[in-house]
């Protein structure tokens, strides 16, 4: 099988490189080291996008700035995943009309999700005039050009084109935490599942290449960082576009047989696709944490049908016991969606069942948020919200509990941790699992792995002390 992603050709990568070089004289030109401000909504893969476009814009001359206030460039990297954020996006772009009118100069970006959904990004551009430019997920390696086109030749940059999406390979990136890294392994979505928007706006699953991916583990490990997190919207289906002989439990196995002291986890997982052979990967690399975000979305096997996911409440069960049956110490997270179109009462019953049978470590919960240009918001809904609202506080308190017996279970153990930052007077840090543990100790001990007993713990975190 021929290889199906097209891959940016080095010429128009290059070509972006001259544009933002020719940024960087202009702005020099004037004598003037503009600043850019970036604010990020939604997901890890944003963020990671984020983290490209500050490496973009570095490129171009840019420093950086935490506010809206006085920057030269302000770009806001969207999430459509829910009405909400869309809601909070537009108001926030909104208020931007003030700090422009106080700085003049001021070019406002709006990119990401909410620009690959042509409605949304349509309301942005005719409604909101203040706006220089926008772009969806598959334009971003094309910033240099966008800015341009606004800068120099005064016109506003609308690149919004729907495309089935491509790989950039060897784009900048100015990364925010120098312990963790996010690497993107593959782009897009196909599972369609009915509620999301995500296939319609991040377009096709492409895979990266394995080499480039090991290549960029290889830097980040003698660059000194300690824990790599793997993303892609559905990580199981890694490679299956490569035409190569590798899947995804193939390439976490040759990530975690790199050298040096690190933990490797990922996201997102799809029951559908996530196989034993990834458990048993898991199970014989150390250095992958045991830690498996398998999202569930409900426990009813109509619901489940209803939301296509192509999996029933059985075959989520027997993987959730087969990873428990070789490593007992694997900690479960989830997601879950409340209040999808026409959940009965029984049906959601279901859920609650499925929560307290696997008992997840820590779960995100969402009520179900009608997507338009989906085929779950063509559903009849007859849920009252008040209902839903219901059933959402039940489901968390069910969580709750869960939460705070599985916490305080670790009472008395002493875990191997990473120190990976401050809050307020005490160090934060994460078990191989995940959980976040915060103990007394010295600054120094930031990005170090070390050992902690645990003396006590809440809903959300367990308290630790240094082990002698
Ligand atoms: N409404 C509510 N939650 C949603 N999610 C995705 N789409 C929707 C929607 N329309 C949730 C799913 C997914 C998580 C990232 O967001 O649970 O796993
Ligand atoms: Fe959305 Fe389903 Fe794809 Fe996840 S797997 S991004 S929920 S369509």
């Amino acid at each position: 099988m021929e290889r199906k992603t097209p891959l940016i050709s080095p010429e128009d990568l290059r070509r972006q490189e001259e544009i933002s070089d020719y940024i960087k004289t202009w702005w020099q030109g004037q004598g003037i080291t503009p600043t850019a401000y970036v604010e990020t909504y939604g997901c890890q893969q944003n963020e990671a996008d984020s983290e490209q476009i500050r490496g973009i814009l570095d490129r171009c001359g840019y420093g950086f700035t935490d506010s809206a206030e006085g920057a030269d460039l302000v770009i806001i990297n969207t999430c459509a995943i829910r009405d909400h954020a869309v809601q909070r996006v537009f108001g926030n772009v909104g208020a931007l009309v003030h700090t422009k009118r106080r700085h003049p100069g001021q070019k406002i970006f709006v990119c990401g999700c909410m620009m690959g959904n042509p409605e949304i990004s349509g309301r942005m551009k005719n409604s909101y005039t203040h706006v220089d430019g926008i772009f969806s997920p598959h334009h971003l390696w094309q910033l240099p050009e966008h800015l341009y086109r606004v800068l120099i030749r005064h016109r506003k940059a609308w690149a919004v084109e729907d495309s089935a999406g491509a790989i950039a390979e060897g784009l900048p990136v100015i990364r925010t935490n120098n312990l963790k890294a996010w690497v993107s392994i593959m782009y897009g979505c196909n599972n369609f599942c009915t509620y999301c928007i995500v296939p319609y706006v991040r377009g096709r699953e492409r895979s990266r290449l394995p080499e480039d991916i090991l290549a960029e583990c290889r830097e980040l490990i003698a660059a000194g960082y300690k824990e790599i997190t793997v993303l892609g919207q559905n990580v199981n289906s890694y490679g299956k576009d490569l035409g190569m002989d590798i899947d995804f439990a193939d390439l976490l196995a040759s990530i975690a047989e790199l050298e040096g002291e690190f933990t490797l986890r990922f996201m997102t997982s799809h029951p559908r696709d996530a196989s034993h052979k990834l458990f048993d990967t898991m199970a014989a690399h150390p250095k992958i944490a045991k830690q498996f975000h398998l999202p569930f979305q409900s426990g009813n096997d109509r619901i489940l049908k209803a939301m296509n996911r192509h999996y029933d409440r059985a075959k989520y069960l027997e993987l959730i016991d087969y990873g428990r049956s070789l490593m007992p110490e694997l900690v479960y997270t989830s997601d879950v969606i409340v209040g999808f179109p026409g959940e009965t009462e029984e049906e959601f019953e279901d859920t609650i069942r499925l929560i307290e049978r696997v008992r997840f470590d820590a779960l995100f919960t969402f009520i179900y948020s009608p997507r338009p240009g989906t085929p779950a918001a063509e559903l009849p809904d007859p849920t009252p919200k008040e209902e839903k609202n219901r059933r959402f506080d039940r489901l968390l308190q069910v969580q709750n509990t869960i939460s705070e017996e599985k916490h305080r279970a670790y009472i008395g153990k002493t875990l191997r941790v990473l120190v990976d930052g401050k809050d307020g007077d005490k160090l934060t840090a994460r078990t191989d699992g995940g959980r976040l543990v915060r103990l007394a100790g010295d600054d120094s001990l930031i990005g170090q792995f070390i050992r902690v007993t645990i003396t006590d713990a809440t809903t959300w975190s367990l308290i630790g002390a240094l082990t002698p």
